[in-house]
């Protein structure tokens, strides 16, 4: 969708459709007193019927108002004003998307945006709009036979500011919302796609085809072959189980001085997780197509950059495979030795993120990385810690662990950070080999962590779990796109173009 800046007299905008919001109480908004005062009370006197007095949810239609350039005015309620915050604006957002995009206006204006909640600077309430109305109208449909087309679909949204000039700073933010939104989708698409479609092969085919977008992006994609020259056999045990192929998926972006320090972002792109032989159960198995997550997750973050052509240095790794149960799986008691040279116990062959995700650290290494950040669905424990709305974050460094925060508080893709005490290491213990790969009962994010720490040594370093906030279950099924946003957000305040 296109998205266009506004301001002026509300009474003045000629538009199919002028959004205005309505406080609890019947509280005006100042555009909306703007529109009454043409309309010589127009508003005024349709509130007072009763149909909406401004609660959160409301909506109200309105036909031939006078005074005014517009074909229709919606009045949407917002709730008490005392409680106007960040997060009732996003909602607000939404819900204004879902009803023009079912109206018959393919274009409208909205005043939301000159309602800055407090501490909430323009730049990133326009950006903010950007991202939710693209959010509100994803769909994926692409497995449907029958597709249903939108009638008429919204194209194009103006964001009224207020009366006044805009500040400077205010040009990014409907670029940056865009491509945020951008990379949040393609996230979400990669990840709703099924296991059978979704497979290592066509990660790696994705990511050629961001390459080819920027020449700023290498992309180069390693085989099994290669892997197994660099010593990946924690990775390669892992694809052994299955018939895809892994694939180590590499994105070098330079965007930044040559020779700076690159960030590094990992994720796990695991496109189908049974559990090998420590089979899962059969219940919502299938939502573990959605265990390429962090992986997706990382495509879309590098192509958000290169559409931005931020001034940045980062590289994104994503290591690919299935997890099979197979003649040639792993076995729960295997030893398998990782490419740092580490060996590893199997215990349980459901803990293979970790196992690919180690070699893909190691391989970090040689980007001699400013920092590195892996992402992954990597517990199931971490949903039982944080639920659906924080993801997980562990680090080996309080200045990045505190950016990390930072950028989630800023983006609303939020993180709470969990300890990595040495005391948990013992949990990893292994009678016959370095390390084993779960840690027993108690503090299963943690411990998970704990075994990645042990490949991350030598760089700055956090993990991101995402195991509950990737995606939605339930009749809402679907991916979210986490955590595009807070990545993008590190970058973007990295490079200067925003702050934490
Ligand atoms: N991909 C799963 C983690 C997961 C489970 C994410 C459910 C989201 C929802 C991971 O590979 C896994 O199976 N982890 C095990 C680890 C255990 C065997 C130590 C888990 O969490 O049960
Ligand atoms: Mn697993
Ligand atoms: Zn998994």
């Amino acid at each position: 969708m296109e998205y266009i800046l506004r301001t002026g007299d509300p009474d003045k905008l000629r538009t199919a459709c002028l959004v205005v919001g309505v406080f609890d109480k019947c509280r005006l908004t100042e555009p909306a007193a703007a529109l009454d005062k043409a309309s010589e009370g127009f508003l005024s006197r349709t509130l007072k019927r009763g149909d909406l007095i401004g609660e959160t949810g409301q909506s109200l239609m309105l036909y031939q108002v006078p005074g005014c350039r517009c074909e229709r005015v919606l009045m949407i309620g917002l709730g008490p004003e005392k409680e106007w915050d960040l997060p009732s604006y996003r909602k607000a957002v939404a819900r204004v998307t879902g009803i023009l995009d079912a109206s018959h206006a393919t274009e409208a204006v909205t005043c939301l945006p000159a309602l800055e909640p407090a501490q909430v600077d323009l730049y990133r309430v326009l950006r903010e709009t950007v991202i939710c109305s693209e959010d509100a109208l994803y769909r994926f449909d692409r497995c449907k036979s029958n597709p249903k087309a939108r009638r008429r679909p919204l194209k194009k949204l103006g964001l009224y500011t207020g009366t006044g000039r805009h500040p400077k700073a205010v040009q990014n933010a409907i670029p940056h919302g865009k491509a945020i939104a951008g990379g949040v989708a393609m996230a979400k698409d990669l990840g709703n796609l099924p296991g059978n479609l979704c497979t290592p092969d066509y990660l790696a085919n994705q990511a050629r085809a961001l390459g080819r977008r920027s020449p700023n992006l290498r992309v180069r994609v390693l085989n099994e072959q290669q892997m197994g020259k660099l010593g990946m056999g924690a990775l390669l045990s892992v694809s052994r189980g299955s018939r895809q192929p892994a694939k180590l998926i590499v994105m070098e972006y330079q965007g930044g001085k040559p020779g700076g320090k690159p960030v590094v972002i990992v994720g796990k792109g695991l496109t189908f997780d049974a559990g090998g032989i420590s089979l899962k159960p059969a219940a919502a198995m299938d939502e573990m197509k959605y265990d390429m997550c962090g992986g997706a997750s990382v495509l879309g973050t590098v192509a958000a950059c290169t559409e931005l052509d931020l001034p940045v240095n980062m590289v994104g790794i994503v290591p690919a495979s299935e997890n099979l149960p197979d003649g040639d799986a792993n076995k729960p008691g295997d030893i398998v030795t990782s490419m740092s040279g580490q060996t590893i116990e199997v215990l349980n062959t459901d803990a293979e993120g970790r196992l690919i995700l180690c070699d893909a650290l190691t391989y970090a290494e040689k980007y001699n990385p400013a920092a590195v950040i892996d992402i992954a669905t990597l517990t199931g424990a971490c949903i039982i810690a944080l639920g659906a709305h924080a993801s997980g974050l562990l680090s080996n460094d309080d200045a990045l662990a505190g950016e990390i925060l930072a950028a989630g508080v800023r983006t609303g893709d939020r993180a709470w950070r969990l300890p990595l005490w040495d005391d948990y290491q013992e949990q990893l213990d292994s009678n016959f080999a370095d390390m084993a790969n779960i840690g027993g009962k108690g503090a299963g994010t943690i411990t998970a962590a704990c075994f990645l720490s042990r490949f991350t040594g030598k760089f700055k370093w956090a993990h991101l779990d995402i195991a509950g906030t990737a995606w939605k279950s339930g009749s809402k099924k679907g991916a979210t796109g986490r955590p595009v946003q807070l990545l993008t957000q590190i970058l973007l305040a990295r490079c200067g173009q925003d702050k934490l």
